[in-house]
């Protein structure tokens, strides 16, 4: 019996989340302690098994919707739109917690159902197929979360523009994730900071500048391997992205958490008002610390992950 598999990764954004939605840069990776896999194999109707729903693909509740539609259109797109299949996702990135997992799911549904068709899977069928179903979950998406977790490598995303890859490779430098426990909630942040923006065209432009320019000065430090700059330019970030509303308390406090307790720098990641924050350490032993204190802290779950090829 014919089996497909299709798999994808959570992505971290290191600088440049919602800013990217007006055309800044952002810095992300792939985020290969967390991915999502899904399975496709024959059934006698379309059926969908995941953390959330079991039953048949027409019943999916309104939060699944960009995932019967990424289904539906990879099925039109493959020429085989009549096919009956059982597709099982299963995942270890939380969900709504800023790390793409909405485009992860997309991403392995496209690959499983092509390599269950005996396809290749380029990234020009793959990318257009899960922008669509990323603007059904976001509303208005940069396509960053699509483009970072079809890939293997860091970017440098620009909307709109070919994606340029970026080497990570900074001595002596460790990104602690944590987890609020707390769902992010991307769409309503990025129509919010939408609205502040036509309230306020000015004020919000200049956070958003701003916020690009920190970006680009991260990448300069990555690129000097000035460690303690790039801490300096996330820790001014996260007050832009403040700013803009899309922090919380929750997110709030374990970001001063990370910074007592010698993180070189820290903000959140993603969509905001929840979701997960991260901070930068020097040594491992540091992340190590860190990452202990965000847990006492109230962090539901940590990673910890070294940013460069030389540690
Ligand atoms: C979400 O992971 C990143 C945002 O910038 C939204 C987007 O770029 O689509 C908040």
């Amino acid at each position: 019996e014919k089996i497909g598999h299709g798999q994808a990764s959570g992505k971290i954004i290191l600088m440049g989340e919602h800013s990217v939605v007006y055309g800044e840069p952002a810095i992300a990776f792939p985020f290969q302690e967390t991915y999502i896999s899904t399975k496709v194999e024959p059934d006698s109707t379309m059926i969908l098994e995941c953390h959330y729903f079991s039953g048949e693909l027409s019943q999916v509740p309104s939060q699944l919707k960009s995932v019967s539609e990424v289904i539906d259109q990879t099925l039109i797109a493959l020429h085989h739109e009549e096919a009956t299949l059982k597709i099982t996702i299963t995942s270890t990135i939380p969900a709504e917690r800023g790390m793409g997992s909405s485009a992860a799911v997309a991403v392995s549904i496209v690959r499983a159902l092509f390599d269950y068709f005996d396809i290749p899977c380029t990234s020009e069928s793959l990318l257009p197929l899960v922008n669509r179903a990323e603007k059904i979950a976001h509303g208005n998406p940069s396509g960053i979360d699509a483009a970072a977790t079809t890939g293997d490598e860091p970017l440098f995303f620009i909307k709109s523009h070919p994606l340029e890859s970026f080497p990570m490779n900074v001595s002596n430098a460790f990104l602690i994730v944590a987890d609020t426990g707390i769902k992010g909630q991307t769409r309503a942040a990025v129509r919010d900071v939408a609205h502040l923006f036509e309230l306020d065209k000015k004020r919000i432009s200049q956070h958003i500048t701003t916020l690009g320019h920190l970006t680009k000065s991260a990448k300069h430090a990555i690129l000097a391997d000035e460690v303690d700059t790039l801490g300096n330019v996330m820790n001014q970030a996260q007050e832009h992205l403040s700013a803009l509303t899309v922090s919380n308390e929750q997110l709030d406090h374990l970001v001063s958490t990370a910074r007592a307790n010698g993180a070189l720098g820290a903000k959140l990641t993603g969509g905001g008002r929840g979701g997960c924050m991260i901070a930068l350490a020097g040594s491992k032993k540091q992340a190590e610390n860190i990452a202990v204190a965000l847990e006492s802290a109230g962090a539901v779950a940590t990673w910890i992950q070294s940013l460069g090829v030389k540690n």
